[in-house]
């Protein structure tokens, strides 16, 4: 059978997927499939294997009649029409797991660079312009026994509020169901969406991009945040409004960001958020980890391996 793969991917998938004797087709060049180049390939596939920039709706569907799976190398989806898949009887995987401490990481690496001006600090040192201790010089935020909110307890939510344990951090946060670990073994408090925003120093968010959640992060919620709070954000960019992000951190109504997703991805060049100093710039990598990304290519592999032979997926997405 044949499988598509949209972009050159770390690890084992492609070899994995030959040794299943199927045909691979890959996008060789290292950037996004252009539209009408994925459209003309999945005419006559079995399976796809799609990124979070790839998106796969009705046209997509339509144009592949023979396909069987969609497999997303990533977590989120909100690029595929899940609801659209089914309905053409095109299952559809995405790859939990895996990833979640390396993302877990990557948003306390986040929150560490904004509460102590790591990336300010840099700049000055790499610039020449550091030119002696001061007292005065780069003072930032505690971590130690700040209030961290998460905005969804989801896997990643949860692996980023159990690091906050060694930092002695009052944990709360906001979930559609109880959490009962986090509960008992950390003390987390599960709060209401406006309680998170007044009370949290740290406000992480780790929610999927819903109709519900989008633009969540607004002008009316940051004037609810403290005046010393910090937002984080490696979920999807589209939870944050970034017009409202920025007036809140210029009218000093929450006090820095740091952001690995954005709305568009990438930013375009005269966002202003790309120019703040208390704002702390990722290209999207809260995966990018060599055990992650080659867990996720493998993962992705399997389930398409599986699905073409007839068998469940690991991880399918249900709807
Ligand atoms: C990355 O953003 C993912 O959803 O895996
Ligand atoms: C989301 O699916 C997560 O892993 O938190």
């Amino acid at each position: 059978m044949k499988v598509v793969i949209t972009r050159k991917l770390p690890g084992d998938a492609e070899q994995m997927i030959r040794n299943a004797s199927h045909d691979v087709w890959i996008h060789e060049d290292d950037c996004v499939i252009p539209r009408d180049l994925l459209l003309s390939k999945v005419q006559d596939a079995d399976a796809l294997i799609t990124l979070l920039t790839d998106k796969v709706d009705t046209d997509l569907l339509k144009n592949a009649p023979n396909l069987k799976i969609v497999a997303n190398y990533a977590v989120g989806f909100d690029n595929i029409d899940v609801k659209a898949c089914c309905e053409h009887d095109v299952i559809c995987t995405n790859t939990p797991d895996v990833l979640t401490e390396a993302t877990a990481d990557l948003t306390w690496a986040l929150m560490m660079s904004c509460a102590r001006r790591i990336v300010e600090g840099h700049k000055m040192t790499e610039k020449g312009q550091y030119k002696g201790w001061s007292p005065s010089l780069l003072i930032g935020q505690d971590l130690w026994e700040a209030t961290l909110g998460i905005f969804g307890a989801g896997r990643i939510g949860r692996a980023v509020a159990k690091r906050a344990k060694g930092f002695n951090m009052k944990i709360l946060y906001t979930d559609a169901f109880p959490w009962e670990e986090g509960e008992n073994e950390l003390n987390a408090r599960r709060v209401d969406f406006d309680d998170l925003l007044a009370e949290s120093d740290f406000l992480s968010l780790h929610a999927p991009l819903l109709e519900s959640t989008k633009k969540i992060m607004n002008y009316a919620a940051f004037k609810k945040m403290k005046k010393n709070s910090i937002l984080i954000n490696a979920a999807r960019g589209g939870l944050v409004d970034e017009a409202d992000l920025y007036r809140a951190l210029v009218e000093g109504e929450i006090l820095g960001a740091g952001l690995d997703v954005y709305d568009p991805e990438p930013p375009e060049k005269n966002n202003p958020l790309l120019s703040m100093d208390q704002v702390v710039l990722a290209p999207h990598t809260g995966s990018a980890s060599v055990n992650s990304r080659n867990g996720m290519a493998h993962l992705a592999a399997q389930n398409v391996i599986n699905v073409l032979q007839g068998i469940d997926p690991l991880t399918p997405i249900k709807v």
